[in-house]
């Protein structure tokens, strides 16, 4: 099952804060990036690791290092953003891939309007971040985007995922994996997430 709802106390409270209409741009910017984190965590828990020998206070000391694929990190614009920090608190060597897509409002079809992606994608695991997997036509057009670049190995990392956004990723990508603090009811009249917590960008960014 692709989808991974991460019910980790920690995690429960900070989205309870976040689901606070009055909570301050300033805490909910840090309560991103700290459920960002611990989803990074599970995220990666099954990372290869191979075996090295470090040089210890009283000599050799057989230890561990992560192996093989590295990571680039890819928010999508804007609201990605806003969890970037607490990815890169546990991963801080992962490069960043920025990625912008956007809903041509006549068309309904989304379009590429930054893609400034790593190399050697072929060799890392993308973490793909974005607060809100809403109807999933961003995340659908990200992942085609990095499939397309030659990356195999592909997550996602959102707050809150609707059900519909969830089925779009599923049956586009049924190989992506996707971790959020939680799975919301459903999708108002106008694309938001319910519950969820409004517009992620505008809180994040101080916008609303
Ligand atoms: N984007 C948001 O910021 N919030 C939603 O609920 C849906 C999409």
């Amino acid at each position: 099952m692709p989808i991974h709802e991460i019910r980790h106390p920690l995690i429960r409270h900070k989205l309870g804060l976040m689901r606070r209409a009055e909570l301050s741009t300033k805490n909910f910017r840090e309560m991103s990036q700290e459920i960002a984190a611990l989803l990074t965590y599970e995220a990666t828990k099954d990372l290869p690791l191979e075996p090295d020998v470090a040089q210890g206070w009283c000599g050799d000391v057989q230890v561990e290092k992560l192996a093989g694929k590295k990571v680039t990190v890819v928010p999508i614009l804007r609201a990605g953003m806003g969890m970037l920090e607490g990815v890169l608190m546990l991963v801080p060597g992962a490069k960043v891939s920025v990625v912008g897509i956007a809903r041509n409002e006549e068309t309904l079809q989304a379009h590429t309007y930054v893609e400034k992606l790593v190399g050697g994608l072929d060799q890392r695991l993308a973490l793909i971040i974005d607060p809100m997997l809403a109807t999933g036509g961003s995340m659908v057009a990200t992942i085609d985007m990095l499939k397309k670049a030659g990356c195999k190995h592909i997550r996602a990392l959102v707050l809150v995922a609707a059900p519909v956004g969830i089925e779009a990723v599923e049956k586009a990508h049924p190989d992506v994996h996707i971790y959020t603090a939680s799975v919301d009811s459903h999708l108002d009249e106008n694309g938001y997430i319910v519950p969820g917590l409004g517009d992620a960008g505008d809180r994040i960014f101080g916008t609303r």
